[in-house]
């Protein structure tokens, strides 16, 4: 089967400053796949990540070189709105970050801000983005409780569905699951392969098993140049390079 192609990144130069992050990277990233970065912290990995959807913008003294498309356009290119772009590429963090309002407030937020004003529209969004996100049974008796009264994993699962209810293409994950417990983590991945059936998905992950355990691709990249990519399959079992043969049998980390 050929899997089509929803971002392609080509000839990616970034620069915090002088420092030079990102090195010549060329990556394509496959509709409704899972695509895992892996590699030694520092690699770059946050760094590209963050690409994709424009958030290095926020970055001061930061500089990008080259284009990614996605969705016939080259993000960069000055027409672009960001706004959009971001609604289209959704993100996930390290640290569960919802905001310090209610569980029901923390997704209908999105939708309130892209100008949405439609009540039952709102309510039934919220429900079916907690639903997908697996958490709608463990919250519905308390949707107007603050969403900081959660536990790790669960607040996780809402920072997910907050970004489910405006109808991403691809959600970016940056190790989502380096805060929590391994019963949470467990509950994120199974997640995260439910989502693909309907989002292409990318995700920072350190933990190599995971990447193997949920990826169908993956990238390796190694002091902010990309080292290998392939089927995980491929890579995990027959590296092509000498440096991911090294990385993966732990010879350095
Ligand atoms: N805001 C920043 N300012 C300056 N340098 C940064 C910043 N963020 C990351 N870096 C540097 O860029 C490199 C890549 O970092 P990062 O993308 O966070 O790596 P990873 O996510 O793989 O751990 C590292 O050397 C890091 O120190
Ligand atoms: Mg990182």
């Amino acid at each position: 089967m050929e899997n089509s192609i929803e971002i392609k990144a080509e000839e990616i130069n970034f620069y915090y400053g002088t420092k030079q992050a990102l090195k010549n990277i060329h990556l394509v990233i496959y509709e409704k796949q899972v695509t895992a970065l892996i590699g030694p912290s520092g690699c770059g990995k946050s760094t590209f990540i963050r690409l994709l959807n424009r958030m290095n913008d926020l970055i001061p003294h930061t500089r990008v070189e080259g284009k990614i498309y996605f969705e016939g356009q080259n993000i960069f290119e000055e027409n672009v709105d960001v706004v959009s772009l971001r609604r289209r590429v959704g993100m996930v963090f390290q640290k569960p970050n919802p905001f310090p309002k209610t569980i029901f407030e923390n997704v209908s937020y999105g939708l309130e801000v892209n100008g949405i004003k439609d009540k039952k529209f709102i309510e039934e969004k919220v429900i079916e983005s907690l639903n997908q996100a697996a958490l709608w049974k463990e919250v519905k008796d308390r949707l107007h409780d603050s969403a900081l009264g959660l536990s790790g994993g669960q607040q996780q699962r809402l920072c997910i569905a907050r970004c489910l209810a405006v109808e991403p293409h691809v959600i970016l994950f940056d190790e989502p699951c380096a805060s929590l417990d391994p019963i949470s983590t467990r509950s994120i991945e199974e997640l995260i392969l439910e989502l693909k059936k309907y989002y292409t998905i990318v995700i920072v992950t350190h933990n190599m098993q995971q990447a193997a355990r949920i990826s169908d691709f993956t990238a390796f990249l190694y002091l902010g140049e990309l080292i290998e990519f392939g089927l995980t399959e491929k890579l995990f079992t027959v590296p092509k390079q000498k440096m991911t043969e090294e990385y993966l049998t732990g010879k350095f980390g």
